[in-house]
């Protein structure tokens, strides 16, 4: 156990799910440290939600542990002790379903209760929980009346209710408007600033680099990078330059146009691993191109065009873009099937980076 960081309080180690022959979770390994924002991202299926069961013990893992620290003691997850460790956790795992003739007390009571919180100060912490959230006025309204927003917040209050350090949060923000997710996302960094440890997934990117300490990136179950936001974006070298033409390209000849692009620009991208993607996004009607970020390249790159006579009316690097390469770059070096191609890759990772 000397490994193991003193700090640690959340650790999966080799933890592994298999649904028949498939892997939906390959061989992880994450230590959560103490106090610590933990961003859990990854596309849609990457094995986020199915991590997150196994610690909640909803789901046994097929192989591998995980330890949870409680009264300074980490201890492995079992039979014998789930009860204790897990009453040290409070879990929001894909979408809450709530009865609709219940209101927030009722709920939150069952909770409490359920997770051995102290009777005589339930009350008192429910309409606490409530403040928190700002719903004191709906604290005895049935839940059917309630939006959806309103719901998930329920759902983040009864994950916490009964005061645990460690709070695991499944896409918390999903389906909310973007003033609901300020607020959770609020909400998150004052449970941070209470203490708290914090394991939160999403599939976008923007979401957990806001909040999350750390980051860890999983793609088709396995863990593709783990790692600060500043490391992150320390071996995150390249970037996209967007180009807009002043006729945007028909349909038919869209190909064509890529191939001639790819062929007198891939030279001048800086990248010598197949990462030198050039591709069309429809919605924007921008071709994008990825570099090393070097503004020589940059401006040989646009020198280049237009010496092809393309006419280009935008050529912009946008900062942003450059998490989102990395992130790119991660889960695509980690796709294992080779008749996959990068525009594929791309396509797919699009949920991660957009905002909804
Ligand atoms: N009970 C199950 N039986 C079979 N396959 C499952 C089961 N639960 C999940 N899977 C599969 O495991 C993979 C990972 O699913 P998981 O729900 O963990 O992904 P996720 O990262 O949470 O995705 P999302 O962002 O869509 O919530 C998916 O391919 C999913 O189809
Ligand atoms: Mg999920």
């Amino acid at each position: 156990m000397k490994e193991i960081s003193e700090n640690a309080i959340v650790r999966f180690k080799n933890l592994s799910k298999k649904f028949g022959d498939f892997y939906a979770v390959s061989n992880v390994n994450i230590e959560i440290n103490n106090g610590e924002i933990v961003g859990f991202l990854g596309p849609n299926g990457a094995g986020k939600s199915t991590t997150m069961k196994m610690m909640a013990y909803l789901l046994k893992p097929t192989e591998g542990e995980i330890w949870i620290r409680v009264n300074g003691n980490l201890e492995k997850l079992s039979n014998h002790n789930k009860d204790y460790l897990l009453d040290n956790v409070g879990f929001l795992i894909e979408n809450p379903f709530f009865y609709g003739n219940v209101s927030p007390r009722m709920i939150l009571k069952y909770f409490a209760e359920l997770k051995g919180y102290p009777i005589k100060k339930v009350n008192q912490r429910i309409e606490d929980v409530i403040d928190m959230f700002g719903l004191s006025d709906w604290i005895d309204k049935k839940i059917k009346t309630f939006s959806k927003g309103m719901r998930q917040k329920i759902g983040i209050a009864s994950a916490i209710i009964h005061n645990p350090d460690i709070v695991v949060l499944d896409e918390p923000t999903t389906g909310l408007d973007p003033q609901a997710r300020r607020e959770v996302r609020d909400f998150i960094l004052k449970l941070k600033k209470i203490g708290k440890t914090i394991f939160l997934s999403s599939h976008l990117l923007y979401e957990v680099s806001e909040v999350a300490d750390r980051i860890a990136i999983i793609n088709r179950g396995k863990i593709v990078a783990f790692d600060t936001l500043d490391n992150l974006e320390a071996k995150a070298k390249k970037s996209v330059i967007h180009i807009e033409l002043l006729n945007h390209p028909e349909e038919q000849d869209l190909n064509n146009i890529l191939d001639n692009l790819k062929e007198i620009l891939t030279p001048l991208t800086g990248i010598t691993k197949d990462l030198n993607w050039i591709k069309y996004n429809h919605d924007t009607k921008t071709f994008q191109i990825f570099f090393n970020g070097d503004p020589k390249n940059q401006f040989s790159i646009l020198k280049t065009l237009l010496a092809n006579n393309f006419e280009v009316i935008e050529f912009s690097v946008p900062k942003a873009g450059l998490l989102e390469n990395l992130f790119i770059d991660l889960v695509s070096n980690s796709v294992s099937n080779p008749s996959d191609n990068g525009f594929n890759k791309i396509e797919n990772k699009k949920s991660i980076l957009m905002e909804e």
